[in-house]
């Protein structure tokens, strides 16, 4: 029976180039959507860029151009390296969108009448100069825990602790300089504890892999604290309904933005005269089935918030998350200083596409954990199993087809047998891909 399946990868922040962290992702989401049409399965592919927040309207406010002018270009700019790589989506949308505005809005408001918003002022680090709140991010000083200087707000790369950013030794705010001073703010949040028993028995319940089901039980053992879903002005982002200086955060509309992405999809097809539902796919007792691709950093997002709206939104929840881990290159982080931070478009200008997708693939498990490229193992890889095997079986079948039977192949098979044996490994090769093991 054909199924209905939708599938997702993460949505690229709209404010850099794609890398070849990103294409692991994507290459890894490809190969299985293609598995899947090629199945016979009614399986839709959606993407699109994560268009919102402080840091895209920070980096159009440096160039010069509205951040609609910077989210466009970075969309097209993305788009060619996709297909350059021959990754496909059935659409591939952004998250500043109407139908994106729309869906977050209905579901912001579908929380709250159900009661699982509430608000309350809170205390943020602010800067004078320029008038507005500083994310975690854009503070610098002395860790709390080991002096070091020039730490991020949350988190210091010297010893690893993590903090408040009112807890740093003379903080600066990175966009002017300015001492940050403490401000109060009225913030919205989600009461994402309103759903701990439907996470816990959600969670448990094949949806995840193992080791991020692990994870999630830390998780619940530290308890589920509310969500902190609004910003203030000036940023780049929806309006709350209900309110006139208050924005959504970027993570609230990003996951929605999946579904922003598939309606979109399903008006254009409507638009051709194609049958293409929305509800078919995303109420409550659908039968279709939802999967999204991420990496693992950002599964408390999918694996808890995510389902938590979905389901107090009145919407169905994923089928599962496929997480995955980083892309390391030579056994360590990508990394602009060691040259190894490598953009997607560079690749192009000296590699075949499909070296990297072949390279991937033959490492990609379905685990967690992450993969490492190895320039060295990439190379001999390429070498041995491209065009040592596959292209050298080729050119020779193709050379004696040619020189001693006329260009034609036999009207009969030689041995039978072996083609059976092939022919009977179908279903394990299919589980294999339905499980993501593309190495097997
Ligand atoms: O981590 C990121 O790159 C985010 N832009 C991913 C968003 S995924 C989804 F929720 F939109
Ligand atoms: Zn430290």
């Amino acid at each position: 029976m054909a199924r209905d399946i939708l599938v997702t990868s993460a949505l690229p922040y709209a404010n850099g180039a794609t890398h070849l962290g990103h294409m692991l992702e994507h290459i890894q989401t490809d190969i299985w959507v293609r598995f899947q049409k090629q199945r016979g399965h009614n399986c839709i592919a959606v993407c699109g860029d994560d268009a919102h927040g402080t840091p895209i309207m920070l980096k159009a406010r440096d160039a010069g151009i509205t951040p609609e002018e910077l989210i466009a270009g970075v969309s097209a700019e993305r788009q060619r390296d996709f297909a350059d790589f021959h990754v496909v989506y059935d659409k591939y949308h952004s998250t500043h969108s109407d139908e994106n505005r729309e869906l977050s809005s209905a579901i912001y408001n579908k929380l709250k009448d159900a009661g699982h918003m509430t608000s309350r002022t809170i205390k943020q680090a602010f800067d004078p100069e320029q008038q507005m709140f500083l994310p975690d991010r854009f503070i610098r000083g002395e860790c709390p825990k080991c002096g070091a200087p020039d730490q991020y707000g949350d988190a210091c790369e010297a010893c690893g602790a993590t903090y408040q950013p009112t807890e740093l030794g003379n903080p600066v705010s990175v966009l002017s300089g300015a001492t940050p001073v403490e401000r109060e703010s009225e913030h919205y949040f989600f009461k994402l504890a309103d759903f701990e028993a439907f996470l816990r028995d959600w969670t448990r319940s094949d949806h995840l892999q193992e080791a991020i089901t692990r994870k999630l039980d830390e998780w619940f053992t530290a308890g589920l604290r509310d969500w902190d879903i609004s910003r203030d002005a000036p940023y780049f982002g929806f309006k709350i309904p209900g309110t006139d200086d208050k924005y959504f955060y970027v993570w609230l509309d990003a996951p929605i933005g999946y579904m922003a992405s598939f309606l979109n999809l399903c008006k254009q097809r409507q638009a051709q005269g194609e049958e293409l539902d929305f509800d078919t796919f995303w109420k409550a007792d659908s039968d279709a089935e939802l999967y999204h691709f991420i990496g693992k950093d950002i599964v408390y997002f999918h694996a808890l918030f995510w389902p938590a709206m979905l389901k107090g939104a009145g919407y169905r929840t994923p089928t599962a998350i496929h997480a995955h881990g980083f892309l390391t290159v030579n056994g360590e982080k990508m990394s602009k200083s060691r040259g190894t931070f490598i953009k997607a478009r560079t690749w192009l200008k000296h590699l075949p596409a499909e070296f990297l997708r072949y390279y991937f693939t033959a490492k990609m498990s379905g685990k967690v954990e992450d993969l490492d490229l190895n320039l060295d193992d990439f190379r001999s890889r390429i070498n041995s199993d491209l065009v040592g095997k596959y292209v050298n079986i080729a050119s020779r079948c193709a050379n004696f087809i040619t020189k001693r039977f006329d260009g034609e192949l036999a009207g009969t098979l030689d041995n039978p047998e072996l083609f059976q044996r092939s022919a009977a490994a179908a279903d394990e090769i299919a589980e294999h891909y339905e499980q993501r093991r593309f190495a097997q």
